[in-house]
């Protein structure tokens, strides 16, 4: 599928679908309000209605608002995609160009890789009309190169865990690394014991994969701040022997969400060409059972040198986490470092499936992002570390247990886990993302479609933008 922008006017209307937005209330004086309201339309946001006569569709919108287009138009593809046309327009303008892109891009997405035969579409072009192009053009290419960011995530969050495993995805890494300029370093297990990774190690020891730390750079050559991004990459989550109930194990392929989120992320940023130095740390690991697996009752020394008891090995994330956020702050000095993981089932307990967890000590990084994710429509809630949830991680034989004593507030309690390997001159520059909730759907809602959601890639990129301007 082709998107264009091109000056209002210049298709013919003939074999082309005109799609148009409508609020309940525009729609009592449209000129064609007798047939629509014949077909029973009512403009109901999400709602889509089909003159086939008149080559036009309604797109109901309950207020025309950023977020309302990118909904509606997300239903409106869908519907698109199954009608003969080969072509459909928008009317786009500075204020709604971004949304319906997102919506035709991201609501639009499918991923049929695993199916045996291609699904076929008549629909090759999407036009967006306007009344000038070269006003147009840089939010266009703009918004075209965050979709696509996301829809990359999506791909790789949607692979099954024999086709995306920790060497496969160190493979795919390197590949993004060629194809877009960045450099890529990978540690593979021999290295990762020299580092004393211990901990990242532990997780990984069952696994027939070898575990894999990814190490992706993006060095512009006027860059305003630095900024590093980390991933927890679990190619699967089995629950170690700690072993997940069969029904809360399908869908653990979405466990290396945070780790695609963040390879998106440094996609889109390099293809903006902006002046922030990103740097991408992945833990790629598979959480396994066997005889050599990781146990409860063990004690890990990670690479900072904490000891952790080990009480449950499903609350693995952490401790591939614990390692390669120390690595990171040694290796790179960043203004902002930043980790995206799929970490906890109490986060979606605490703020619902759709809603990204925001974790950390800085109040200003906090609103900033805040901000960023309202402009790019993602959706995102603070909760807020404390004390008192801090004790519950205290262990008895180790430094830290990686479980919390009693089972509420269990996003923070790992966050604050998290926190333990934070040293104290970046505890203001650490931001916790916990996208176990906003990663991954079962049904569709907003621009999602069924499995990966490409969670923080818009909001991270919008963020990454405004440092730009914050020098
Ligand atoms: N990967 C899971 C968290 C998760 C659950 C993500 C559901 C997406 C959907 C994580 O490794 C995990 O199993 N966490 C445990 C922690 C517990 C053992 C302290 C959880 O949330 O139950
Ligand atoms: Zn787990
Ligand atoms: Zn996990």
């Amino acid at each position: 599928m082709n998107i264009k922008l091109i000056k209002e006017g210049t298709i013919s209307s003939k074999k082309n679908l005109t799609v148009e937005f409508i609020s309940s209330k525009d729609l009592k004086s449209h000129k064609d309000v007798e047939l629509l309201q014949k077909a029973g339309f009512k403009a109901e946001q999400d709602t889509n209605c089909f003159l086939y006569g008149k080559n036009n569709l309604f797109c109901g919108v309950e207020k025309v608002s950023v977020d309302n287009v990118r909904s509606s138009c997300s239903v409106a593809i869908k519907n698109i995609k199954s009608t003969n046309y080969k072509s459909a327009s928008f009317s786009v303008n500075s204020k709604n160009i971004k949304a319906v892109i997102e919506g035709v891009v991201l609501g639009g997405y499918e991923y049929n890789n695993y199916k045996s035969s291609d699904k076929k579409t008549a629909l090759k072009n999407i036009y967006l009309e306007c009344e000038k192009v070269e006003a147009l053009s840089k939010a266009f290419e703009e918004a075209i190169i965050i979709s696509e960011a996301t829809c990359f995530t999506r791909d790789i969050v949607n692979q099954t865990p024999e086709d995306l495993n920790p060497p496969s995805f160190a493979k795919l890494a390197k590949k993004l690394a060629k194809d877009n300029g960045l450099e890529c370093e990978v540690l593979g297990e021999k290295a990762l014991r020299k580092e004393k990774m211990e901990s990242m190690l532990a997780v990984g020891r069952a696994s027939r994969h070898d575990s894999k730390l990814i190490h992706l750079t993006y060095k512009p050559a006027n860059a305003k701040k630095i900024i590093s991004l980390v991933g927890k990459g679990l190619t699967y989550d089995s629950g170690g022997l700690s072993l997940k109930p069969a029904t809360s194990m399908v869908t653990m392929k979405m466990d290396k969400a945070g780790a695609c989120a963040t390879l998106g992320m440094i996609k889109a940023v390099s293809e903006l060409k902006l002046d922030v130095e990103v740097h991408v740390f992945i833990g790629a690991v598979e959480n396994m059972i066997g005889g050599n697996a990781y146990k409860p009752d063990d004690v890990l020394v990670t690479r900072s040198g904490t000891t952790v008891e080990v009480r449950n090995t499903d609350a693995e994330g952490r401790l591939v986490l614990a390692d390669v956020l120390d690595y990171a702050q040694d290796k790179v000095k960043a203004d902002y470092l930043f980790d995206f993981a799929t970490l906890t089932g109490a986060c979606m307990v605490a703020l619902g499936q759709y809603t990204t967890g925001v974790m950390g000590h800085s109040s200003k990084i906090k609103h900033d992002i805040s901000r960023s994710a309202t402009k790019a429509g993602e959706l995102t809630g603070s909760l807020p570390f404390n004390e008192h949830l801090r004790k519950l991680l205290k262990s008895s034989i180790a430094d830290i247990s990686n479980t919390a004593s009693k089972p509420y507030g269990g996003a923070v309690t790992a966050g604050l886990f998290l926190d333990k390997f934070i040293k104290d001159e970046n505890k203001n520059r650490w931001i916790h993302f916990d996208i176990a909730g906003s990663a991954y759907t079962e049904s569709p809602w907003d621009c999602n479609v069924y499995g990966g959601t490409g969670a923080g890639v818009r909001m991270i990129s919008e963020f990454i933008k405004s440092l730009e301007v914050r020098v």
